[in-house]
């Protein structure tokens, strides 16, 4: 995640609090008839640690915010190990950027690395465990490169008991334990820089992540189990 952050207008926060405290949760999910934005904290003073189940099945946006500034706070893009097979290159899947980069918290790569090498045995990542991927542009000189960074940010995070909005059938859950959300990180085009995809509803994700769930709903993994 990058240092450089929107700036939003004292103003527009303002309302954005006064907006929060007084409309019940179900008014909030539409302001005016268009869903409510969502944009990551200026501030995290006071996030050292993720959210609960219960806090994000409470409001989608705080969570995706209390996610993001701890995570921003780890250094991620520098600190984290970047996963077997997960490095800078292009990106030959039918969703998301065209290059990806993919780390993962660093206490996981070792489960990473087990999982993938016993594809028969179902994968199950310990709670806390959280998976981070920033996407690129390629540059107008070359665009079989990477260049650009940070054009988005994909982040799942494993909650224990968190189950995405609508996604239990009977007692199993769509995503598994997953939140997920997307970071818009970069004023390029149509991207805003904070804003976080879709009022951070995570249930878009697993409709394609749903297919990875042997591997613990992560489709790298999957990947290199089926085609090792
Ligand atoms: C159309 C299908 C599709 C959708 C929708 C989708 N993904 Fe993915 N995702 C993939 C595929 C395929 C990969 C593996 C290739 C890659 O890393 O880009 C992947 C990989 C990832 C990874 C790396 C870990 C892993 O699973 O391998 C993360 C993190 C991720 N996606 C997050 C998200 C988030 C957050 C959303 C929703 C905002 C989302 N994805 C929506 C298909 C999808």
């Amino acid at each position: 995640m990058r240092g450089k952050r929107r700036a939003l207008p004292a103003l527009v926060i303002a309302m954005w609090m006064a907006s929060q405290a007084f409309s019940p949760m179900a008014e909030r999910a539409v302001a005016g008839g268009a869903p409510q934005q969502c944009f990551v904290l200026d501030d995290c003073s006071g996030v050292s640690a993720l959210p609960s189940a219960d806090d994000c099945e409470a409001d989608d946006c705080a969570c995706a915010q209390q996610i993001e500034c701890y995570v921003r706070g780890q250094e991620p893009a520098i600190l984290w190990p970047v996963l077997p097979g997960g490095s800078l290159e292009i990106n030959r899947n039918f969703f998301h950027n065209r290059f990806v980069e993919t780390r993962i918290s660093p206490d996981a790569l070792e489960d990473w690395v087990a999982f993938r090498d016993a594809p028969g045995r179902p994968a199950s990542f310990a709670h806390g465990t959280i998976v981070y991927k920033q996407g690129f542009f390629p540059s107008d000189e070359d665009v079989g490169a990477p260049a650009v960074p940070a054009q988005s940010d994909y982040l799942m995070v494993k909650i224990a008991g968190y189950c995405p909005d609508g996604s239990s059938v009977g007692n199993s859950c769509l995503g598994g334990d997953w939140f997920a959300l997307e970071l818009n990180n970069a004023d390029i085009g149509i991207l805003e820089a904070g804003l976080v995809a879709e009022s951070a509803k995570s249930t878009r994700c697993f409709a394609c992540h749903a297919a990875a769930e042997s591997a613990d709903w992560l489709w790298q993994l999957h990947s290199f189990r089926r085609f090792p």
